[in-house]
């Protein structure tokens, strides 16, 4: 087990294992505080900065409305209305804000554009989503099968849809730190990226845990505890939605599929979902799915990553 101390959150490996678990652990307690009603102003006169490049609805007002619970303040940062979308240098807009705001969380494309913003920045950035990661939903996600199943180690999650994206990487990021099983089942030129997949291959190696990949999801799902799924055509793909929906369409989380899964498999998915393509509303809308309590959990676990960065 790792010592070292989370600075910002612009992957799930930023965390070790002991601050994983301890997120998890306070975000369900703050779960309970709000429910009972209980005040938890651990942020009192602090400000959150949240620059948007991509659209978002769970993100943008979990962030905001946490902000809000915790006595703090969030403001809401169009990129095309800040100069950055005019040209003005990353690195100076992280110089410039981190002197207004004591945190800032980023949605945006290229991964590399956040490490580039973190590395200027005085205050802890927080990743809202890039093409390549999307840890705080993963968050949620280890939060939301920790409360059905009471455990993470042990777990056997399997991913199946495009192996190459966000969701996927944070999820096998987050399988592996928290002591899971991860499977991956993706059509062929999809897979996980390399440096994702190679370093958690290493890992789950050093810790006995099994990191797969399958390019049958028949095969990848059988005695599944969790099956999660992603859109096929994410936000700045749209231009290859057609081609992509070809490729896709034998990875379809539907009854067939789900039925090699374990008989109390929990059914994941960030949302926003398209039913009938990447998954069918049977599915999604059926007795095994978790969606809009892993969508609530976004709210709980981002608090409880607040209150450590900016606290
Ligand atoms: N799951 C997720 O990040 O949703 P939004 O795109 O609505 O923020
Ligand atoms: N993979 C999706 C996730 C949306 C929350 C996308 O990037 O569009």
């Amino acid at each position: 087990m790792t010592t070292k101390t989370i600075e910002h959150m612009l992957t799930i490996n930023d965390l070790s294992q002991k601050e994983l678990f301890g997120l998890i652990d306070e975000a369900i307690i703050l779960k309970q505080q709000l429910k009972e009603g209980i005040p938890h102003h651990h942020l009192a006169g602090k400000s959150l900065g949240m620059i948007f490049e991509k659209s978002s609805t769970r993100t943008r007002v979990s962030f905001e409305v946490g902000m809000m619970q915790l006595g703090g303040h969030a403001l809401f940062l169009n990129s095309n209305d800040l100069q950055l979308g005019r040209g003005e240098s990353v690195a100076d807009t992280a110089k410039v804000l981190s002197r207004y705001v004591d945190g800032i969380m980023i949605r945006t494309f290229a991964h590399e554009k956040i490490e580039e913003f973190a590395s200027a920045a005085t205050v802890p950035v927080i990743n809202g989503l890039t093409d390549s990661h999307h840890p705080t939903q993963v968050l949620a996600d280890l939060m939301t099968i920790y409360e059905y199943k009471q455990k993470l180690q042990g777990v056997n999650m399997v991913f199946v849809g495009d192996g190459n994206n966000n969701m996927t990487h944070s999820l096998i990021q987050g399988a592996v730190l928290a002591g899971m099983n991860m499977k991956v089942s993706s059509p062929p030129g999809f897979e996980p990226g390399e440096d994702v997949w190679k370093e958690a291959e290493e890992a789950a190696g050093r810790k006995g845990q099994i990191l797969q990949f399958y390019a049958d999801p028949a095969e990848a799902v059988k005695d599944a505890d969790v099956i999660v799924t992603d859109v096929w055509t994410s936000m700045g793909q749209e231009k290859e939605a057609e081609e992509r929906f070809t490729h896709f369409q034998p990875y379809q989380v539907n009854k067939e599929l789900t039925s090699h899964a374990a008989p109390d498999y929990l059914f994941l998915h960030c949302l926003p979902a398209h039913r009938e393509e990447e998954v069918t509303a049977e599915v999604i809308d059926g007795p095994h799915s978790v969606v809009f309590e892993e969508a609530e959990n976004r709210l709980h676990a981002q608090k409880a990553l607040l209150k450590k960065l900016m606290g």
